[in-house]
């Protein structure tokens, strides 16, 4: 019996390895982590992660064939295949400092396998790694003489729908050495997978293709969001509208439909850290242009949001001091709790700077804007209801697409508000025409703006 570790069980480690443990009964599957409280809620009725479909997974394999553990050194010693699934962040010192990768996490898995383990193993890199990080994996490794194979396996779920893509990946990556021992652990790893995805989804390449790919998809599809999102200025001064626009565009097979949402902004813990991560490997080999190019991505982003926040002070009279501000949404996209990188922090700790009063209504991720927030608590309300979030606001703003807010009754939250009413809806999510109607001056994202002055 094959027996995988995946070391770091987050939102990637756990999703991951509770559906190779569905899919491949006969595999034991243990997932580690240096985080107690962690391991303690996988264990629970109570994971520590919000992700549609994920419960029932972990339900059917949990005590199986999978296992959430924190004995590291016991289960490296077992383990054929160890996944690294750590976090991988922005560094926030020394050289490359809020623009290279922090691989302090990563290299200390690297050391702690070659401490424990008892044998040849396959090690594969989960995390996002800057390109050729493999050679210093290896490096570490493989000090005491050859015994691990090193393949990059990036890992392209999104967040809110990671079931889904596991269970129907787009493709699987995987990148390894072009040697007989290579070769072999490619398709030991490719043999996992093949449970379930189709042969022709698995790319197989060599090492630093793979590793880049990875930061390559993430920048183009965030670079999709930004080309929508400065089209959606122009739109908001030219009175075209962008869904119109992104529609028309989209019909074009080459560009396609998705990824078109002109929103606030991108958020999420890894577009930014990723484009950064690659910008800083451009500058690194000197490629100074294509650098500037891909840095302009997360730029139009951080403008995006900006231009959000400057709209609700002009249009509030230039002054949001002691109004109530209602934020519909705070996690960085729908059907997660997760809040890294969110717009919402961004506008949330804008408009407290202006001394606005904020009520904070999300679904799922109140906790976190919590910690978020964590020293503003004399400026903030939290509450799931929205309903008592919006009463006697003079705005809404709209920052996460959750469609429950496309239910609710538009009416009864305009007659307990503040007048003029204001809604800012930086999703596109809502009705405009019909709020408008209801007595809203509406804000949407690139289109013109509905008021009644
Ligand atoms: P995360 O922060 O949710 O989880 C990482 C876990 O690793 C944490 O629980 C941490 O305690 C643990 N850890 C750190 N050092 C450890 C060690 N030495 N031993 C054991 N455990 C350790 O991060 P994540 O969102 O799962 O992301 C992990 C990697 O996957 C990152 O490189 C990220 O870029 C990449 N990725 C993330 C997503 C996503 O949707 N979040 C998608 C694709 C790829
Ligand atoms: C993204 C990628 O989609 C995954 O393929 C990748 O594996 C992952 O990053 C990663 O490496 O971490 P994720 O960040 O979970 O996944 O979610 P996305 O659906 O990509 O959304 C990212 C952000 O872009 C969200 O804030 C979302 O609201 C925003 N977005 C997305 C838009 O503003 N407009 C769109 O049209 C699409």
């Amino acid at each position: 019996m094959t027996h995988i570790l995946c070391i770091g069980a987050g939102y990637v480690g756990g999703p991951t390895m509770a559906v190779i443990a569905e899919k491949c009964p006969d595999i034991t599957v243990t997932v580690v982590d240096i985080n107690q409280d962690k391991i303690a809620a996988w264990n629970s009725d109570n994971l520590p992660i919000f992700e549609p479909g994920l419960p029932a997974v972990v339900e059917r394999a949990r005590g199986r064939n999978l296992f959430f553990s924190t004995d590291i050194p016991n289960a490296i010693r077992t383990a054929d295949i160890i996944f690294v699934s750590v976090n991988t962040p922005t560094k926030t010192f020394g050289a490359g400092a809020g623009m290279a990768a922090d691989l302090q996490y990563f290299e200390k898995t690297a050391r702690q396998i070659l401490q424990y383990a008892n044998g040849p193993k396959i090690v594969v890199e989960k995390s996002t790694l800057p390109v050729r990080t493999a050679v210093a994996m290896e490096r570490i490794l493989n000090a005491n003489g050859q015994q691990f194979e090193v393949l990059s396996n990036p890992e392209f779920l999104a967040e809110g729908t990671a079931i889904q893509d596991l269970y129907q990946p787009d493709r699987v990556l995987i990148g390894g050495k072009d040697t007989e021992s290579g070769r072999a652990a490619v398709e030991k790893l490719a043999s996992v997978y093949l449970h379930w995805v189709p042969n022709e989804r698995i790319i197989r390449t060599n090492v630093w293709s793979s590793e880049l790919s990875k930061l390559a998809a993430n920048a183009f599809l965030a670079q999709k969001i930004s080309s929508i999102n400065a089209i959606s200025a122009i739109c908001e001064k030219t009175e075209a509208n962008v869904s119109e626009v992104a529609h028309a565009i989209g019909q074009d097979r080459r560009i396609g439909s998705r990824f078109l949402n002109a929103s606030v902004g991108f958020g999420g813990s890894c577009f930014k850290k990723d484009i950064l991560n690659l910008v800083y490997l451009c500058q690194t080999y000197g490629l100074h242009e294509v650098a500037e190019y891909w840095h302009q991505v997360v730029k139009l982003n951080e403008y995006q949001t900006k231009r959000f926040v400057d709209n609700i002070l002009t249009q509030l009279f230039q002054t949001v001091s002691g109004k109530k501000i209602a934020l519909f949404g705070f996690a960085f996209k729908a059907n997660t709790g997760d809040t890294r990188e969110s717009a919402a922090i961004y506008v949330a700790r804008q408009l407290i700077e202006e001394r606005a009063e904020l009520s904070i209504c999300d679904p799922q991720a109140l906790l976190n804007a919590q910690k978020d927030l964590a020293g503003y608590e004399h400026q903030i309300e939290y509450s799931k209801d929205p309903y008592r979030a919006a009463q006697g606001a003079h705005a809404i703003a709209i920052l996460t697409e959750w469609p429950e807010f496309q239910t609710l009754d538009y009416k009864k939250i305009y007659e307990s508000m503040e007048k003029p009413a204001f809604l800012f809806d930086g999703r596109n999510l809502l009705d405009h025409r019909l709020l408008f109607e209801l007595g809203f001056n509406v804000f949407p994202i690139g289109r013109p703006s509905l008021r009644h002055y």
